[in-house]
């Protein structure tokens, strides 16, 4: 649980980074209709909840800089809006936390009731320098500031100033969730543990004749009991060949006993994501091709892994299981030709055709950049990412058919350390060894 205090912190040291007559406004995300009078589920938009804690829809967040309050220097005054308490509202649609109760429970200064906010923006932004919004993210958000820098304009006899400028609040706010507080990568702990024993799960549960969907059941039933409501992005099972289809959703065919099962699942916990990767036989024993080429995705991945600490890059990473992948390839005559040549010619990319990883945190592919001024960034303590290499090898594939319909992902979760990495994710078993041991439980 991430304490209040620590969304007033993050408050402050944004505002810490902004000069003097700057205003942030962040809007929250909003309810979608699914058809006739029903909603989708409600996932919070991210930078908002990173900055309140508040977890409903209609609401905006006002940040003004350097206020002096009640005698106490704070380098910020901040203002929600959001739903008024209504009975009526309330019975249909759910509780709302209300204006009232709104400062203690979010350490805002003020709360006002959404219906003023049109009203209200106009005088947050009255005679402030410039303005920090999310740009492009929401063209009706973004119409609703447009419009009170519109009236500031407008106002009688020239009475008002509207910001000169308008900054995009991404690249700072972005920067600042690269980096998990203790208090995130605790969460993320758990995320990572209850997602490692939902694939612990499935692999004990698989058997021929199951739907790819039913082991999503097992999968997204084992979040439910751990406390976490919802995945963090579709959960993919995909046997066989569906195992090459990289974002492969449909789950909706039954394992075969020859087939491996590669399952890409993870909670979204308290705000925060986790991002696993397995592939398993469904027999429990893996066939000689099968064993093979999983070997080689692991050796990249720990070979790659090994590279991910403090001062090195992704893409060093991603070197090192390339030239992994390459060779292994190579070895076993599935691409021809000496290394240098692949590796100059990207063969590989036509059986490794993704990233090796991502930064991981609220979101599943996560905010923060890649580059900096041009330049793959070093890493960092605090930042989190996966290491995803795969190999995926369909039945059109210009090599012996031994090899057809066998795709590979392994996938897991690392936190930057100070000497080296942590890996969130280490729960779920990953040699053949350990899959095979664990799969003989059932
Ligand atoms: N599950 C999406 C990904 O691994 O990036
Ligand atoms: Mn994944
Ligand atoms: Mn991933």
């Amino acid at each position: 649980m991430i304490a209040k205090t620590e969304f007033l912190q993050r408050r402050e040291t944004l505002m810490s980074k902004l000069p003097v007559g700057s205003v942030v406004v962040v809007a929250s995300a909003e309810m979608h209709q699914k058809g006739n009078g029903t909603e989708a589920a409600f996932t919070q938009d991210s930078d908002f909840l990173y900055l309140t804690g508040f977890n409903e829809p209609q609401a905006w967040l006002v940040l003004i800089h350097d206020d002096v309050r009640n005698g106490q220097a704070k380098n910020h005054r901040s203002v929600l809006f959001c739903q008024t308490k209504d009975k009526l509202a309330e019975i249909w649609n759910g509780r709302r936390l209300g204006v009232e109760q709104a400062p203690s429970e979010l350490l805002v200064d003020e709360a006002h009731a959404i219906d003023d906010f049109e009203g209200l923006l106009p005088e947050l932004l009255n005679e402030q320098k410039q303005v920090y919004f999310l740009l492009g993210s929401d063209d009706a958000k973004e119409a609703e500031l447009m419009l009170a820098l519109q009236l500031l304009r407008q106002a009688p006899k020239q009475t008002k100033t509207a910001p000169s400028m308008i900054v995009d609040l991404a690249p700072m706010l972005h920067e600042m969730r690269l980096f998990k507080s203790p208090a995130e990568l605790a969460v993320m702990r758990e995320a990572a543990e209850m997602s490692c024993r939902a694939h612990v799960r499935a692999m004990k549960r698989v058997q021929e004749g199951v739907f790819e969907y039913q082991l999503e059941a097992d999968i997204l039933h084992e979040f439910a009991m751990s406390g976490a409501r919802s995945a963090a992005y579709n959960t993919i099972v995909g046997a066989g060949e569906n195992a090459c289809i990289l974002h492969y959703t449909d789950n909706n065919c039954a394992v075969k006993k020859g087939d491996l099962v590669l399952i890409d699942a993870g909670a979204h916990y308290q705000g925060y994501a986790a991002d696993i990767t397995r592939t398993f036989p469904v027999s429990g024993k893996f066939s000689e091709a099968q064993a093979s080429l999983y070997n080689l995705v692991l050796e990249s991945q720990l070979k790659a892994m090994q590279v991910l600490v403090p001062g090195n890059t992704l893409k060093q990473a991603t070197q090192v299981a390339v030239e992994v992948i390459c060779q292994g390839l190579i070895e076993r005559s599935i691409l021809s030709g000496s290394l240098e040549y692949n590796l100059e010619h990207a063969t590989w990319r036509q059986f490794f055709m993704h990233g090796l990883g991502h930064w991981l945190g609220m979101n599943v592919h996560d905010v923060g950049n890649y580059k900096v001024n041009g330049e793959d960034r070093p890493l960092q303590p605090g930042m989190v990412l996966t290491v995803e290499p795969g190999i995926y090898i369909d039945s059109q594939a210009d090599v012996d058919p031994k090899w057809h319909g066998i795709g590979i992902r392994i996938e897991d979760d690392i936190v930057i350390t100070a000497d080296g990495h942590e890996v969130l994710t280490q729960n779920v078993p990953k040699t053949i060894d350990d899959i095979e041991a664990l799969m003989a439980e059932k």
